[in-house]
């Protein structure tokens, strides 16, 4: 098969060519480069550096390439940067989808796989969260992302599009190899910013809030291999090449951790000790996000197999320690 892969050269990205590859699959990367790094560009997919939100670009490149399917990672990200500047999640993440889905469709290009969250259920009201709770992001980011899937979803209804919906937890850690990584600038994620005090690069980590009603009162997530996500998206492509109808998946290992336990862990994996503050609450973290990923399991097959946080740390770590800062040199 031929696969698009919009979003290519960034974190999940960048993982998902690199396991489409090994796997033997055709691959072309669309990416603007805006978050995404040149260095993360696998080698043996076809680049094409664009924006999706330029209808005339995404058409030539459909005209350009026959493509069997779409994966679909080009959008922003950041829950914090989505509350003061939510019209560019509107722009980036809406209207770029938008763009996308039309040239799809006059392409007839009918299968597509993206990146949903677990900020698409807000603060959720049971735990292990099921595909079926209730949505209701507490944030544009998880906003913009369900209106992402609503738009497929009535694409669908109009045009005979069926798309794979995969709503990530906590992802992390870094392809086996050490040459890709995850790479933020800003960079706001625990595991990174964890990995930055053996680094040299921080003094401290700050835990945010040890208050919350969980079991040592820091929050608690469910941390999800870079690697285990990327398999998810190659068996939801195979999934709707079988003809299988549009679905949403969560994805997550179903096991929870609070910020103090992976801090320990980290503490283990470096030998470092990794002095930790407490510092006030982060506005807009739920106390726990742990996904039921049984629906994936039964209909898609997938089955994380980099469940372990210390291997998860230390996959990380060896990315961390030999890439201090990214991709840049
Ligand atoms: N945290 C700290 N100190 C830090 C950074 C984070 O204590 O320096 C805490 C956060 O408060 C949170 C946990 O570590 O409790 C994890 O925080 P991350 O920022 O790594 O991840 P989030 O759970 O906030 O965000 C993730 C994804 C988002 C997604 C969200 C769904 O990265 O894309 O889950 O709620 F939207």
């Amino acid at each position: 098969m031929k696969i698009l892969v919009l979003g290519g050269a960034g974190y999940i990205g960048s993982h998902t060519v690199s396991e489409l590859v090994d796997a033997g699959e055709e691959v072309v990367i669309v990416d603007n480069l805006e978050t995404g790094h040149i260095e993360a560009v696998n080698p043996k997919a076809k680049f094409y550096q664009g924006d999706i939100r330029n209808r005339e670009f995404v058409d030539s490149v459909f005209d350009n390439e026959t493509i069997d399917a779409v994966i679909h990672f080009a959008a922003n990200s950041l829950v914090g940067e989505s509350m003061t500047n939510p019209l560019k999640y509107y722009d980036n993440n809406l209207y770029g989808t938008k763009v996308l889905l039309e040239s799809m469709v006059a392409h007839g290009v009918d299968k597509i796989v993206f990146s949903s969250t677990a900020a698409t259920y807000g603060e959720p009201e049971s735990i292990p969260i099921l595909e079926t709770d209730k949505t209701e992001p507490t944030n544009p980011y998880g906003e913009t992302k369900l209106s992402m899937e609503k738009m497929m979803k009535w694409t669908g209804v109009a045009h005979g599009l069926r798309y794979v919906a995969l709503r990530y937890f906590n992802a992390c850690g870094a392809h086996k190899s050490g040459e890709i990584g995850e790479a933020h600038s800003p960079e706001t994620h625990l595991i990174p910013l964890i990995l930055q005090v053996p680094n040299g690069q921080r003094e401290a980590i700050s835990i945010f809030g040890d208050d919350y009603d969980t079991k040592d009162g820091t929050c608690v997530r469910d941390y999800i291999h870079v690697t285990d996500l990327a398999q998810a998206h190659i068996l939801a492509v195979k999934y709707l090449a079988e003809g299988k109808e549009s679905n949403v998946f969560n994805l997550g290992n179903g096991v929870g951790f609070t910020v103090k336990e992976v801090i320990e862990t980290a503490r283990k994996v470096t030998g470092h000790p990794i002095p930790a503050v407490v510092s006030p609450r982060r506005g807009g973290d739920p106390a726990k996000l742990i996904a039921s990923s049984e629906k994936a399991k039964n209909m898609l097959g997938w089955k994380p197999e980099h469940a372990d946080l210390e291997e998860i740390i230390a996959s990380a770590w060896n990315w961390h320690k030999n890439h201090p800062n990214g991709y840049a040199k």
